[in-house]
């Protein structure tokens, strides 16, 4: 386990706090219950808030390429032998160093995008300069330079290795990279007209070639009623028990190989909620069952 209390790829106070919500949800004797030897790397150290300055169109950018940079390092570290890498967020521009730094262990590493939104901008296209919306497009090899120079020579991962589940808020220009690209993409209207049972079994084929999964999960791919503690709600998102459905799924695959849970502000949360979501959801990826 590994926590990243990065919040400057946003705007809302407290998504620093997420390592630590999930930490006191009781994450370890969760995965400890299961059999698992865990191993706390406790925190990344990130830089504070009130020291960075911010330019309009990648705002806090060299903190947040610092904060890739150390993270990318460590995960190629922990992603050696037989870990399973559980990264806590932080918000979801950590997706850029955690991804860097696993790719380098994988020829095809693939990567289900649990989320509301398709974190697919880059500084042109974004509606607000805020990182946390563009780490999909800057593992894609898509961005400013020093975010996509992270994951090295090559991008991190390849458009046909992804799998979007629960898009309900993609910008345009989002759209427009997804047709060109080609991404697969279950938005919430396939998620409902095809049920989750089958997104997760299209999925686990249309993957079928990669030899390592990522899971990136953003909280507010569930619905923020299931899910409040998040700075970016969209309403009609994925329940509670769809998700860990999914989860089980996933784990049945045998396919995934680490993952990453962001976007936890336990400041917009309601006691814990979101956190302790995260932590079931955690314990169904890894093992966990009903009976
Ligand atoms: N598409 C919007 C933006 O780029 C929202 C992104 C939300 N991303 C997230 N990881 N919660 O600003
Ligand atoms: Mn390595
Ligand atoms: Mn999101
Ligand atoms: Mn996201």
């Amino acid at each position: 386990m590994l926590g990243v209390p990065l919040d400057l790829g946003q705007n809302r106070r407290g998504v620093d706090m997420g390592p630590s919500a999930i930490r006191y949800a009781g994450v370890r004797e969760r995965l400890e219950t299961l059999g698992y030897n865990v191993h706390d790397h406790g925190d990344l150290r990130v830089p504070a808030r009130y020291e960075q300055e911010s330019e309009e169109r990648l705002k806090h950018l060299s903190a947040v390429v610092e904060t890739n940079r150390t993270l990318a390092k460590k995960m190629d570290e922990i992603s050696s032998g037989d870990a399973i890498p559980l990264v806590f967020g932080g918000d979801h521009s950590i997706a850029i160093g955690s991804l860097a730094g696993i790719a380098r262990h994988y020829q095809n590493l693939g990567v289900i995008w649990y989320d509301a939104h398709g974190d697919l901008n880059t500084a042109e296209t974004s509606p607000s300069g805020n990182i946390h919306g563009m780490p999909l497009a800057v593992s894609l090899g898509l961005g400013h330079e020093s975010l996509t120079g992270i994951a090295g020579e090559a991008p991190a991962v390849n458009p046909e290795n992804i799998v979007i589940i629960g898009a309900r808020a993609l910008d345009d220009a989002e759209k427009s990279l997804i047709q060109k690209h080609n991404i697969k993409v279950f938005t919430m209207h396939e998620v409902d007209r095809l049920g989750m049972s089958e997104v997760i079994n299209q999925t686990s084929n249309y993957l079928s070639h990669c030899d390592g999964v990522h899971v990136s999960l953003d909280l507010d791919g569930l619905d923020p009623i299931d899910a409040p503690g998040v700075g970016t709600p969209v309403v009609g998102g994925l329940s509670y028990r769809e998700s860990h459905l999914a989860m089980e799924m996933l784990e049945e695959t045998g396919k995934v190989t680490s993952c990453e849970f962001v976007e936890v502000n336990p400041i917009l949360d309601e006691k814990n909620k979101t956190a302790e979501a995260a932590v079931a959801l955690i314990g169904s990826l890894l093992g966990e069952k009903i009976r």
